[in-house]
């Protein structure tokens, strides 16, 4: 099996110290799905900030397909992994919907006819083609993740990492979001990591479920497997 992300002994702590992750060592497999859960301000948003290089670390290391994460390579690492945050204000920022995705694609330096064509294939699998002229601004907190989503499928990365896919949205919104991530991302084969709270997705979705609790992990196990146990009880609640 292909170690494709790997922290061993990684420490952090934010710079008024108020919070840090401790201790933090795991590896990431190709093509299988993670799921970081916790209680909120367990620590899975700053993780996942980590895994991007968004934050520097105090010790220990980080490793994306065996080259070690530094400043230098940031940019070239940054194009592996796409991530769709919480929030889609801190990611959609162009002036055109049609922009925005093809962010992702024009850094990597593709040609203009090869950005154009996963533009636009990327807008028909989220379903916005027909906003592609539009502001970012003028679209509904679902549309603009789905915007999120379109950038992250036009750069095809080698791991997607989602924060707390469904927070913020309707019952609606919520349900054809799902739809859409387990059709075009999560059943393609790839390697998912996302965050989450939610007992049933975690079984849904992910192979292997990391428990952290107040920035450190306390608990990694087969998600299948972790339906009955006490710890899933206390920190997800019921099935
Ligand atoms: N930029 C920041 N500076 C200082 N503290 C932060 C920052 N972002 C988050 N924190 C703190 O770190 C803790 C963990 O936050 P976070 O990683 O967002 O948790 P989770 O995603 O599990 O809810 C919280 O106590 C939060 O207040
Ligand atoms: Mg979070």
């Amino acid at each position: 099996m292909d170690t494709l992300v790997e922290f061993q002994n990684v420490e952090f702590e934010y710079p008024e110290k108020t919070f840090g992750l401790y201790n933090i060592n795991f590896q990431i497999e190709t093509g299988k799905k993670y799921a970081i859960c916790g209680k909120n301000g367990a620590g899975k948003t700053t993780l996942l900030r980590l895994l991007m290089g968004l934050e520097e670390i105090k010790t220990g290391t980080i490793k994306i397909e065996g080259q070690e994460l530094s400043k230098r390579n940031l940019k070239e690492i940054r194009q592996k992994i796409g991530f769709v945050f919480q929030n889609p204000d801190s990611q959609v920022f162009s002036a055109s919907v049609y922009e925005d995705v093809a962010f992702g694609p024009r850094n990597m330096g593709l040609e203009a006819e090869e950005i154009d064509k996963r533009v636009i294939s990327a807008l028909e699998n989220v379903d916005l083609v027909e906003y592609k002229d539009r502001s970012p601004y003028q679209l509904s907190f679902g549309q603009k993740k789905r915007v999120a989503i379109a950038g992250i499928l036009a750069m095809d990365p080698a791991i997607i990492v989602l924060d707390e896919p469904f927070s913020n949205l309707d019952y609606p919104s919520k349900s054809s979001l799902k739809e859409l991530l387990e059709t075009k991302v999560i059943h393609k084969g790839k390697t998912i990591i996302f965050a989450s709270h939610n007992r049933k997705l975690i079984n849904e979705w992910a192979d292997i479920a990391l428990f952290l609790d107040n920035g450190e992990i306390i608990y990694s196990d087969i998600a299948k497997g972790l339906v009955n146990i006490e710890l899933a009880d206390k920190y997800l609640g019921p099935l």
